[in-house]
């Protein structure tokens, strides 16, 4: 693909560039690590010291527009030289306002100590247990095929289910939740209604409260914040959905990139059915070369710089994740899979500073156990010629949105190991 014109092409209204954003990204780059596009005014960051700069400094940068940048649209001008009473003043009024991502400390220092507590490493422990069975459970469904659709046959309702379990929702429920969040063999196009989370949640953690029972949403209804306080149902329930929203798409994002690299790649396939103990080198080289979350935006609070531009109050600056983690200056080799890489670790795939992803452990485990899973009872993955055109000339729909980067359907053909 050719090098986009920066003054032809708005980045947030160009779904032809979110196919394959890379050259895009380079052109960013030609103009230095941040540099202010010129059609929303967006300061883009494509550096990775940049961004780790942006993301460890929410004293100078609010969060409230984390999720949407440009789009929040505040009902008086964004004038003056500190604007952190106006965020505060409207932040409730934003889309996205009542999720964690979006939350500025004191408020995010609060509700992330009680996230913090829900999550607790015995938890983390029986829900991995749940996810080999689980795997097991998802590959049986089609197995037998030699095909599959793979992002809505196995990516979609395992991510689904996983988060559903870590929650406690009781397994006699799991049914209905991939009914209603639309993961019965769609794919991730499918609308996710957050009001049937709201409403489901807050008659769970409702009724355990009323009676108490012996089983995890009991503990997440109860669980207090550090000072022993009980949270309001409400606090809970925004916790429960934002888990949904923060860490169903980008995982199974994740996941289907991994098999699309695998079944390009059978060399790769090889090795990592021979040794693995890279899995994980390889997981975290996904992350870093096709991050599920491209970029997350702030908002200047007061005047300040970024890299090398000066901006005002009020400015959205857009970390691109998907960038930083192909910065030559930070990654040899930025665009090759290199397994031995000795900072593979150190991308900026879930974030960095006080937002940095809480499920970042859970989204590793998660395509772990699904790679092994998957090697395991699917031998020589290949992608469908038929549904993606032959290996000179393959055709992919990706995502349309500037935020996330996956696939749409993934058509895989694999040998059913007997
Ligand atoms: C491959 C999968 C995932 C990726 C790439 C990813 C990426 C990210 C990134 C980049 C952030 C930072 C947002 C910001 O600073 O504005 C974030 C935050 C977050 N992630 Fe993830 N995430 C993934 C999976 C998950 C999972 C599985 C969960 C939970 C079950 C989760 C829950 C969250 C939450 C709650 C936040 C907000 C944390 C805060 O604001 O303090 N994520 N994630």
């Amino acid at each position: 693909m050719s090098t986009p014109d920066l003054d032809m092409t708005d980045f947030f209204h160009s779904r032809s560039v979110y196919q394959n954003p890379y050259p895009y990204y380079e052109s960013l780059r030609a103009h230095g690590p941040a540099w202010r596009e010129p059609h929303q005014g967006v300061v883009m960051v494509t550096g990775y010291q940049e961004a780790m700069a942006v993301y460890n400094d929410p004293a100078t940068f609010s969060s409230c527009n984390a999720m949407i940048g440009p789009f929040a649209q505040f009902p008086v001008p964004l004038e003056g030289d500190d604007i952190s009473g106006i965020i505060e003043e409207y932040r409730d009024d934003l889309p996205f306002g009542d999720q964690l991502p979006t939350f500025d400390p004191p408020n995010h220092t609060a509700q992330r100590a009680l996230l913090n507590r829900l999550i607790t490493p015995k938890r983390l422990k029986e829900n991995e247990e749940f996810m080999w069975r689980l795997a097991d459970r998802q590959i049986a469904e089609f197995v037998s095929r030699g095909e599959c659709e793979f992002v809505g046959d196995y990516a979609v309702p395992f991510t689904l289910l996983v988060i559903a379990d870590l929650l406690g929702v009781p397994e006699v429920d799991h049914d209905s939740f991939r009914a209603e969040l639309g993961a019965t063999g769609g794919s991730v196009k499918a609308h996710k209604p957050l009001e049937f989370l709201y409403d489901t949640f807050t008659a769970y953690i409702e009724d355990r409260r009323r009676a108490p029972r012996d089983d995890v949403m009991t503990i997440l209804a109860t669980t207090t914040f550090p000072d022993g306080t009980l949270p309001d149902v409400r606090d809970v329930m925004l916790i429960a959905s934002n888990l949904f929203a923060a860490g169903q798409e980008t995982t199974a994002r994740l996941i289907g990139t991994t098999l699309y690299t695998l079944a390009e790649r059978p060399e790769l396939q090889q090795l990592l059915r021979d040794e693995r103990s890279r899995i994980p080198a390889f997981i975290e080289e996904m992350v870093r070369l096709e991050s599920p979350i491209q970029g997350d935006f702030r908002l200047s609070k007061v005047p300040t710089t970024v890299g090398d531009v000066e901006i005002g109050a009020g400015t959205t600056v857009m970390l691109l994740n998907g960038a930083a983690n192909r910065d030559p200056r930070e990654f040899d080799h930025p665009d090759v899979l290199e397994l031995d890489r000795v900072n593979g670790r150190q991308h900026l795939g879930f974030g960095f500073g006080i937002h940095t992803c809480v499920g970042a452990p859970l989204a590793r485990a998660e395509t772990r156990v699904s790679l092994e899973r998957i090697l395991d009872a699917m031998a020589d993955i290949r992608i469908s010629d038929a549904a993606h055109g032959p290996a000179d000339d393959r055709r992919f729909e990706y995502t349309p949105t500037f935020m996330l980067r996956g696939f749409e359907e993934l058509h895989l053909e694999f040998t059913p190991v007997a």
